[in-house]
């Protein structure tokens, strides 16, 4: 049977494999999809190990049956370096998350990460289109993003960051795309259309040290951490009286379905796969 995996270091978390198996259920397709935990220093060895089959860290039996993976942290960079091909967006990204060979038998790579956000928050009837959006974080999670974001024709996009070297840095990355700057936190003093927290602050119940200014009572806040209850960014927007909130669960699935679409050709339904995560 086709084997799929999600690949990182730690992996014992991941919603990967349940995700892909319920796709692959509704889909009926045959496959497997696991999760697969690579050393720190033999990232590129395994993944030759799981297309091509060496030995090192597969049996003998898996040899041509290696089709996909997801890569998540922290070998998102390694993978993009390894690709013999990358798209567009990966290429700018910097960073991928979805491995695939191509008909010569090479491996390719693309970032979903991006699509996965803009088609969540898109589900929800919100368009970017002549939005004045920021994006606070300027990390890989917001690199992978700012593509499809500004492919979607916003007013302007302002990247912040705590680091405003690091925003910079970006910004320049990106700014043949669109209308696209990058901002200090304490320069931020008016409301945005849509907010995206792409900092690592949530994962520590941290909040950035940012004036509630950038909200208003139509301002629309994604946060890019997902948990059980409310992120600390979430719930502090709502205080505030923002329109809605949410977090990246919907970004999750959808950058899943996207990778499924790339190695099946069949692109699955989201909205009962996020609820059934919503409830687990
Ligand atoms: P990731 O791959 O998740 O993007 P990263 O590349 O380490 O991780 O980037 C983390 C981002 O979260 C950075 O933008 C970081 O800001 P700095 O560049 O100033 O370090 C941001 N971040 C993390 N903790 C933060 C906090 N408590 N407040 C504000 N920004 C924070």
């Amino acid at each position: 049977m086709d084997q799929y995996a999600v690949v990182g270091n730690p992996i014992s978390h991941s919603k990967s494999p349940l995700i892909h198996t319920l796709f692959a259920k509704q889909c009926s397709q045959e496959l497997e999809y696991s999760k697969l935990e690579s050393p720190l220093n033999g990232f590129s060895d395994f993944v030759n190990d799981f297309f091509y089959g060496n030995g090192n860290y597969f049996a003998e039996s898996h040899q041509g049956l290696g089709k996909g993976l997801n890569v998540t942290v922290p070998f998102k960079e390694q993978a993009w370096s390894l690709c013999s091909q990358l798209s567009d967006g990966a290429k700018l990204a910097g960073a991928v998350n979805t491995l695939y060979l191509n008909d010569q038998n090479k491996i390719c790579g693309e970032n979903t990460d991006g699509i996965g956000l803009v088609r969540d928050i898109k589900n929800q009837g919100i368009s970017f289109e002549g939005k004045k959006i920021l994006i606070i974080g300027a990390g890989g999670a917001v690199r992978g993003v700012l593509q499809p974001i500004l492919n979607e024709m916003p007013e302007k996009v302002v990247v912040a960051n705590r680091t405003l070297s690091k925003a910079d840095a970006l910004v320049a990355i990106f700014s043949e795309l669109g209308d696209v700057s990058s901002s200090g936190f304490d320069q931020l003093s008016e409301p945005f259309d849509i907010v995206i927290n792409g900092t690592s602050a949530s994962l520590g119940g941290q909040l950035p040290d940012i004036s509630s200014a950038i909200f208003s009572s139509s301002t629309i806040v994604y946060d890019m951490m997902y948990a059980k209850a409310l992120t600390v960014f979430n719930a502090w927007a709502k205080e505030q009286g923002v329109r809605a909130v949410y977090d990246g669960l919907g970004m999750l699935v959808e950058q899943a379905a996207e990778a499924f679409f790339i190695w099946r050709g069949i692109r699955p339904k989201t909205e009962e796969v996020i609820q059934l995560l919503r409830e687990a």
